[in-house]
């Protein structure tokens, strides 16, 4: 196996997902899903395996939706992922016709034509297509939408969350009138994150309530040891037949398992063509960590605060983790409040509690007796930013001698 940090790998590539899948088909048998994870993870490497490898009786479709504007443009998306396997049912083809027939411009005569404009018309669009595709059928059709926050996020700049609501509501109901369709939406900021903001800008409803929500964590140890291993060997950094080793044991530890990073640094090492010793590990770690041009897309943590937190949550986030970035224990919520009043304007628990809890649950932070960074090496990247800056660390953090 080489080293491809970032890039599309084969499904018998993935190390380590094999349980979390086969308990994913498990709950896709009755419910949809939201699969939350922070960016690079591998939520896309393994729904792709899923989407590959599906078991009999379900039809898998992937598609990232990162870069869809509209909700125009998803519902013709979802047209042309889904007509693929239509095509075989002349039935539900017909049926597809005779609403294609309704909508002025729209044609099918051997290839399916849009009107070049849909307008309103995405929401029966969507409707008559997904029963077209789904009734009379006996497999379970199921769509792997990959970044559904993002998307909606897109919309939300155009319109301020009219009609990311309504997309979400739209699918809400299809999922509850078609027993065998199924979604999993994928996102690398929180999908509750982002329903509050729709709830901040007057959009009530809770339209995922009917999803199962599964977090998709790093890899376990053995299976990060494995994939060092299995990377090692195939960029012929260790010889042929040899063991795993301290070097594999500490890049899985030191990269909190996320396989992104372990890709990254075996890519690094075969780059300058070096031996894996704990010593040489460690200090790439420490060099990408440290680098300006931020090969390990770090900065993207920080950087999405603004953008998924509001300008009305978003500063708080940042003065939150900034601080939380220089405590070696678990912070406690009083340290946190006399760290926040002594380093700026000070904040109201009302206020303090519900960021807690949006962070934690968008894998910023873990909660145990207090708050800690749940991935130590994010944690390490942040102290390593704000030390590069002129003020190095807000006033009140107490010395922790890093
Ligand atoms: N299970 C895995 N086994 C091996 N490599 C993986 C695995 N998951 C992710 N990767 C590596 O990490 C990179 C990022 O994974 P990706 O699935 O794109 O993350 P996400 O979709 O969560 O942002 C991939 O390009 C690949 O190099
Ligand atoms: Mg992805």
């Amino acid at each position: 196996m080489r080293a491809n940090p970032g890039g599309m790998i084969a499904p018998a590539e993935v190390v380590g997902r094999d349980r979390l899948i086969a308990e994913l088909w498990r709950v896709l048998e009755q419910r949809s899903l939201v699969l939350d994870a922070e960016r690079r993870i591998g939520k896309t490497c393994m729904i792709r395996k899923m989407t590959a490898e599906p078991p009999p009786g379900v039809v898998a479709v992937y598609r990232d939706l990162e870069g869809m504007r509209t909700p125009q443009e998803f519902a013709e998306s979802v047209v042309r992922d889904g007509l693929n396997h239509l095509g075989r049912i002349g039935r539900t083809a017909w049926k597809l016709k005779r609403w294609a027939g309704k909508l002025g411009g729209a044609e099918l005569k051997g290839k399916f034509k849009l009107p070049e404009d849909l307008g309103p018309h995405w929401k029966a669009l969507l409707e008559e297509f997904c029963s077209a595709l789904c009734e009379g059928r006996e497999e379970r059709v199921l769509f792997f939408w990959d970044e559904v926050p993002l998307m909606l996020q897109n919309f939300m700049r155009r319109d301020g969350g009219a009609e990311a609501m309504e997309l979400l509501d739209l699918l809400r109901s299809l999922r509850q009138t078609t027993p065998n369709l199924r979604m999993v939406f994928t996102g690398s900021i929180g999908i509750a994150n982002l329903i509050d903001r729709l709830h901040e800008t007057g959009h009530p409803g809770d339209p995922t309530n009917d999803m199962a929500q599964v977090d998709v964590p790093p890899l376990a140890h053995v299976h990060a040891v494995r994939l060092a291993h299995a990377l090692f060997l195939g960029e012929g950094l260790l010889p042929e037949g040899s063991p795993p080793d301290a070097a594999c044991e500490l890049l899985a530890a030191e990269t909190d398992g996320v396989p992104y990073y372990i890709h990254h640094l075996v890519d690094r090492l075969a780059i300058e063509k070096e031996r894996p010793t704990t010593a040489r590990i460690r200090a790439l770690i420490e060099r990408a960590l440290r680098d300006p041009a931020d090969p390990w897309h770090l900065a993207h943590f920080r950087e999405r605060l603004l953008p998924s937190y509001g300008p009305a949550r978003g500063p708080l986030a940042r003065r939150v983790l900034d601080l939380l970035a220089f405590e070696d224990d678990l912070c406690g919520f009083a340290r946190l409040a006399n760290l926040l009043a002594g380093t700026g304007a000070p904040v109201p628990a009302d206020d303090l509690r519900p960021m807690l809890r949006a962070l934690t649950r968008d894998h910023y932070l873990i909660r145990e007796e207090g708050w800690r960074f749940r991935f130590p090496l994010v944690q390490r990247w942040w102290r390593r930013r704000l030390e590069g800056l002129e003020s190095p660390r807000p006033a009140a953090t107490r010395e922790d001698g890093a």
